[in-house]
């Protein structure tokens, strides 16, 4: 089976993640994570939460999704964010116009105007892939989601990033935060993007999670304290002339192929935090984004890309600078002031922003840590990252062992350990069900437990299995 078959396969067969609206056909772009899969993904965003909350000191919020139309105005969403669209004049179907040509033509369309678009598609004859009818003139399509709020015809939309919400309440927090640069901001949460055509499962969702660190910063100082923390990371870089180079971080910034202190040191901070979720370092790349590619609010981005054996490459993380574009279109538009004194200086800060996906890395998680061993297949999920700790098997549904058993699953729980509780079919698939979600320790009770309060504890990687004394079964799990 190829590999992404069979994560597909485990994905929807043991409840980690599945397409929404199923009894009602389905719909490209919206999946549900189910039992396993939401325990692995708070796990991923409380792994991004500590690093950002704790060791860089952030704020956290969280906003609405839905949006005023004026937010989308100032922030250049309205105009701006848009994808070309070609649509069939014979059955209707819509297509992304970049991505249809370069599936044809085989080269890249970065940076060609909507004319040049339907040109190539004319000049070679590209028609609808679905019923070969031809294809109507390319033009701008608005990804945002637009909807009307209490009176009919005030429009508002679903955010398509959090970013701006955390903008909004920028004086506010400023206030909160004593007045301080660089001030960090997180915020997860979700955000909507009416993709055209969504093709790449959980890569390209409608409705997706992010998790986005806004750092308001003073224009000059885009450094950071603690680079000599990660400067040693070396990394695969390709930069936007599409140089590549493997390198230390600290090496790029004196060679100028990073230029800033802060991109840097979020990316190295990024790969170790990837890393800490079971992404394997060597299948990650920083990949700096062209001038054509670029997001109109930024003036660099770097991405860190996971490059995936079934799905090609995925941006995993976006740190951007975005200056003050932001900060001053709103200040603009609202008439609120965004300017602060500070140091003896008035001045709009700038914002450098560190954009993780969420479902993104999930999927990547779930890539690097599947393990295909001749007679098993496992999730070599880090700890942090696995959906329980622990799960407890009654060897039988008799003799006083199922009562056994439940008093070691309470003792777990009682110790805030999350657990799964098993008792059905023979051990062997109880064990092949735990390994497939990858919990790291079973813990079967037999008639030996009757006797003499131990457990048999079985390591997931090694297999192992060791006799333990049932008041030391959590010390052991939590320690080892
Ligand atoms: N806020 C950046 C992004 O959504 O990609």
């Amino acid at each position: 089976m190829k590999m992404k078959k069979k994560i597909l396969d485990i994905l929807k067969r043991r409840g980690i993640v599945y397409p929404s609206f199923e009894i009602y056909g389905g719909a490209s772009g919206f999946y549900d994570y189910g039992p396993i899969g939401s325990r692995i993904k708070h796990n991923i965003e409380n792994l991004i939460r500590e690093y950002y909350v704790i060791w860089e000191g952030c704020f956290e919020v969280e906003c609405p999704t839905l949006s005023p139309e004026k937010v989308w105005i100032a922030s250049g969403h309205v105009k701006n964010f848009t994808d070309m669209l070609t649509e069939c004049l014979k059955c209707g179907e819509s297509y992304r116009a970049d991505h249809l040509v370069e599936e044809h033509l085989g080269i890249s369309c970065e940076g060609k105007s909507i004319d040049e678009l339907y040109e190539l598609i004319r000049g070679n004859e590209i028609h609808c892939p679905k019923c070969n009818g031809t294809l109507d003139r390319v033009y701008h399509y608005n990804l945002m989601f637009k909807t009307e709020v209490g009176h009919p015809g005030k429009i508002w939309y679903l955010r398509p990033e959090t970013a701006q919400s955390t903008y909004l309440a920028f004086k506010r927090l400023w206030e909160i935060g004593r007045k301080q640069l660089p001030m960090g901001v997180l915020q997860i949460g979700r955000s909507f993007r009416n993709e055209i055509s969504p093709r790449q499962g959980m890569i390209r969702l409608r409705e997706f999670n992010q998790a986005e660190i806004q750092f308001f910063v003073e224009p000059e100082k885009k450094f950071s304290e603690r680079f000599h923390e990660v400067s040693n990371i070396k990394a695969k870089m390709v930069t936007k002339d599409e140089k590549e180079v493997v390198t230390s971080l600290a090496d790029a910034l004196r060679r100028g192929i990073i230029k800033i202190e802060m991109i840097a040191y979020f990316l190295g901070r990024s790969i170790q935090l990837f890393e800490e979720m079971g992404i394997k370092r060597d299948s990650l790349k920083l990949r700096q984004h062209k001038d054509e590619e670029r997001a109109f609010y930024s003036s660099d981005t770097w991405d860190i890309e996971f490059v995936s054996e079934n799905l090609g490459r995925i941006e995993l993380v976006g740190i951007s600078d975005r200056t003050d574009y932001d900060l001053r279109a709103h200040m603009n538009l609202s008439g609120e002031d965004m300017t602060v004194n500070y140091e003896g200086k008035k001045f709009i800060p700038h914002v450098i922003e560190v954009a993780y996906g969420i479902d993104r890395p999930f999927y990547c998680v779930l890539e690097s840590c599947l393990v295909e061993e001749k007679e098993r297949t496992y999730m070599k999920f880090p700890r942090r990252i696995a959906p329980y700790l622990a799960a407890v098997f009654p060897l039988v549904n008799k003799d006083g062992i199922p009562e056994k058993s439940r008093g070691v699953f309470e003792l777990l729980r009682k110790n805030r350990v999350y657990t799964l509780y098993d008792q059905s079919g023979s051990i062997g698939r109880r064990y092949a069900r735990a390994d497939e979600i990858g919990i790291p320790f079973c813990i079967t009770i037999d008639y030996d437990t009757l006797e003499d309060n131990t457990v048999t504890i079985r390591d997931r990687d090694t297999k192992e299995q060791k006799r333990v004394k049932i008041d030391e079964v959590v010390d052991y799990i939590v320690k080892v």
